[in-house]
């Protein structure tokens, strides 16, 4: 079966490009480790796709967990990449805040490097025909799926109101992934149990109408898969504890001197494993300058201060490179507005494909072939 499945992939299938649907078709989801071993010894292109929410300004947190990756991936590989401007409606934002933000987290990936000639880049909202696949999706999705989902939970716990979009959100995220056969998404560790759905979803709806989709898998990078807050918690919007990657120099320094520690004396040793500041310093610290303040920490007599400050250099360091594109994109509006339509139409393309396949398999509207 696997010599089979090689000669099929490499043999120049009209499939080649998605060679995922092949492998899924010859031996199920199993089969999809295997096929991605096979791109990388035929090179052939992986669809990386990938999503963040305009919820509010960008922070270390999502550049270097999930941002970073999304902006090396698109050298080498197909990138579709969107601003989740309908997933971030499930908070209730106020609408001009919506929209600005929206442009914000544009502004921010051109402004990191993303190369809109390469990588399809839009806002979720321009691709309407994302809701209408999630409401197909809907209709396969078991309720305890999503009864089990822990992001809903812990958004309720924080004051989110429990509205039906806030509950669905992971059938949304769903259809966004699907829609555009990818394979890898590139995320945090905090979207691993999203993916997992996406997965289920696809496997049920597979097996109910036909080899439709693509099973995509996720891609976490174990050392950065959550970057610490402030506050020590993990970095998020919505804890208030983040350090904005576009924020001037003196407030992010303000920020990082603010990291909590613990109160272990100068002169004693400390446990870098179970430090915040360290953690932001593996960031950005080269392995050579790690491995001597890993044994400071262990020696004892750094103090926490010392060790921030460093950090705060490095960090400033790192992202002043992109503060004047930055700035340019701040004063030419119209060109991110038009990057975005073109992005759109661009992904339209594709889903107007995947819908009609989609139609096509559950019996929505006229019979393909009656269609001219
Ligand atoms: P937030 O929690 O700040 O609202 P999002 O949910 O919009 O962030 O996340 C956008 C992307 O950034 C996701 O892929 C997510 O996994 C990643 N991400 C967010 N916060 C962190 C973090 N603290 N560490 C690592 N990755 C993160
Ligand atoms: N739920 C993701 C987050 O909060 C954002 C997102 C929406 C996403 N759709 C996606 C991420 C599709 C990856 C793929 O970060």
């Amino acid at each position: 079966m696997r010599a089979g499945l090689v000669i099929f992939c490499v043999s120049g299938l009209p499939d080649y490009g998605r060679p995922y649907r092949w492998a899924l078709f010859l031996g199920g989801p199993r089969k999809v480790k295997l096929c991605r071993l096979i791109h990388c010894i035929v090179e052939v292109d992986l669809r990386i796709l990938s999503g963040i929410q305009p919820s509010g300004k960008l922070h270390i947190g999502n550049y270097f967990g999930a941002m970073r990756q999304h902006l090396a991936l698109q050298a080498d590989h197909e990138g579709f990449y969107f601003i989740a401007d309908y997933h971030a409606l499930t908070s209730n934002p106020a609408p001009a805040d919506l929209a600005s933000r929206t442009l914000e987290v544009a502004k921010d990936y051109l402004a990191l490097g993303l190369d809109p000639q390469k990588t399809v880049f839009w806002r979720q909202s321009d691709v309407p025909e994302v809701t209408e696949l999630a409401w197909i999706l809907s209709c396969v999705t078991p309720m305890g799926l999503l009864q089990r989902c822990t992001s809903y939970k812990d958004k309720v716990a924080q004051g989110l109101l429990p509205n039906h979009g806030l509950f669905a959100y992971p059938v949304l995220q769903a259809a966004d992934i699907l829609m555009f056969d990818s394979n890898l998404v590139p995320v945090g560790a905090d979207q691993k149990q999203h993916i997992e759905v996406t997965r289920d979803i696809a496997v049920k709806f597979n097996t109910q109408y036909g080899q439709i989709f693509v099973i995509p898998e996720e891609q976490i990078l174990e050392s950065v898969a959550v970057v610490p807050g402030i506050d020590g918690r993990k970095m998020s919007k919505s804890y208030n504890n983040t350090i904005e990657i576009f924020e001037s120099e003196s407030s992010m320094r303000k920020k990082v001197m603010r990291v909590v520690t613990d109160s272990t004396p100068v002169e004693e040793p400390k446990d870098p494993d179970k430090c915040a500041v360290f953690a932001l310093l593996r960031l950005v610290a080269d392995e050579a300058e790690l491995t001597e303040w890993e044994q400071k920490y262990r020696r004892g007599g750094v103090g926490y201060g010392t060790v921030k400050q460093r950090v705060a250099e490095l960090l400033c360091a790192y992202f002043r490179p992109y503060c004047q594109k930055r700035q340019e994109l701040d004063q030419n509006p119209d060109y991110v507005e038009q990057v975005l339509t073109q992005g759109a139409q661009r992904a339209r393309a594709v889903a107007a494909e995947t819908m009609q396949r989609v139609r096509d398999a559950v019996g929505l509207g006229k019979k393909r072939d009656a269609r001219v």
